[in-house]
């Protein structure tokens, strides 16, 4: 299994993997918004004849981005720069690998070293054992927030962040 970073000639791949996996769901053009504004911190898993198995989707937040996009999420004034994960998963069958764990790594490395991201931030539903296991436990990361009814179905949200400095 190889991990790269994300190129435009993956976001087919990435969608149909989302598709699988979670439902929350994006237009392509806002897997080429993510491609096109912060090229270095998104990455994928690809088997051996290039199929994409699994992903990380994300974006920096608090950084002067104005030149590049009108995203209100950006624009937080006086907010440190920070990373946000945006979408990750991994196909079924190629669960329990270390895949997730080291796209993590990878993007939060890029985040740091690239875009100077002081922390990265994410939310996941309360009930995700999987995801929560791999940030809290196997990453590091704490519950900063609850947001209440934060998903289309009303399910609570953990904000959870990881400082890198
Ligand atoms: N139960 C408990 N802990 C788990 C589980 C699980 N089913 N899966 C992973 N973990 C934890 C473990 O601590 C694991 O370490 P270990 O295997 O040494 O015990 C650690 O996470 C690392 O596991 P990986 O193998 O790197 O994780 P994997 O590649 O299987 O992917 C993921 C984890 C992304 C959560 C996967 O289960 C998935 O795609 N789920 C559906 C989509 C999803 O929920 N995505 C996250 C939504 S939130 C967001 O996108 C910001």
């Amino acid at each position: 299994m190889n991990i790269r970073v994300m190129r435009v000639e993956d976001m087919m791949g990435m969608q149909a993997c989302n598709l699988q996996n979670l439902p929350e769901n994006y237009t392509m053009r806002y897997y080429m918004y993510h491609a096109m504004t912060w090229p270095s911190i998104s990455y994928v898993a690809e088997d051996h004849k290039g199929r994409i198995v699994g992903y990380i989707l994300a974006k920096m937040c608090g950084c002067d981005n104005s030149t590049f996009t009108r995203d209100e999420e950006l624009s937080e004034p006086g907010k440190e720069p920070h990373g946000h994960v945006t979408s990750i998963s991994v196909l079924r069958s190629y669960r329990r690998l270390g895949l997730a764990k080291k796209l993590m790594l990878q993007s939060q490395e890029a985040m740091a070293n690239i875009y100077r991201a002081t922390y990265v931030s994410l939310h996941v539903r309360k009930s995700n054992r999987a995801a929560l296991g791999l940030y809290r436990d196997t990453l590091g990361f704490t519950v900063k927030d609850i947001e209440k009814g934060y998903y289309a179905d009303g399910e609570d949200a953990y904000s959870m962040r990881l400082s890198l400095k």
